[in-house]
């Protein structure tokens, strides 16, 4: 079983095609947007897919077996992928593309060992605050990977982290929450009634 994906950057535009449950996940001015979904056999939509093709999900395993919906390989799997490959596991990637902007920083792509202990905001918020104290991103995937082991994750922990610029990713200086200002439709009305006895 191998799942993949595969990030194609042509001028500012990201596309991220992916079949399996590694993920991609982009940081844009320190807030994580996930550029690919999991393929995990109980989501819905995986499950559907699944089913519509003859296949079945017990507890979270496509045909009991595999915990992916999608991959390459595993032909020797009884009921997999049927002839023509239009059997329940399919390799066919889902794609996603992005306009990256001036503040896109970095792209984390990682195998599902990092996603069984981060979450996408988590690592990025992780690997942002790596790149601010050494903009290293080989450093940092070590320290995802030694973070991961920490949290006693057990599976693949293949990540790769591309900047998009030179610098460090800058320091944010959190924007103070906005002061909501309001009247109540009473006071609304009382406000209108001043003035029109202001105008008479
Ligand atoms: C872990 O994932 C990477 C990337 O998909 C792959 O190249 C490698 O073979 C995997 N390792 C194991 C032990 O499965």
């Amino acid at each position: 079983m191998l799942s993949y994906f595969c990030v194609w950057m042509l001028n500012r535009s990201l596309l991220v095609a992916n079949a399996g449950d590694c993920r991609a996940v982009l940081c844009r001015r320190g807030k994580a947007i996930e550029m690919s979904r999991d393929h995990k056999p109980s989501c819905n939509r995986e499950k559907i897919r699944i089913e519509a093709l003859g296949g079945y999900v017990d507890d979270g395993y496509l045909n009991g077996q595999l915990n992916v919906a999608r991959a390459i390989g595993d032909w020797h799997m009884e009921g997999m992928k049927a002839c023509g490959g239009l059997g329940p596991l399919t390799a066919e990637p889902e794609v996603m593309t992005m306009d990256l902007t001036d503040e896109d920083e970095f792209l984390i792509m990682g195998c599902d060992g990092i996603w069984d202990v981060f979450l996408s905001q988590n690592a990025v918020d992780f690997a942002r605050r790596k790149l601010q104290e050494h903009n290293d991103p080989a450093a940092c995937c070590k320290e995802l990977v030694d973070e991961a082991i920490k949290r006693k994750s057990g599976d693949n922990l293949s990540v790769v982290v591309v900047c998009f610029n030179s610098r460090p990713p800058p320091v944010l200086t959190t924007p103070r929450p906005r002061v909501q200002r309001s009247i109540s439709a009473e006071g609304l009305r009382e406000l209108q009634s001043f003035l029109d006895s202001l105008a008479d």
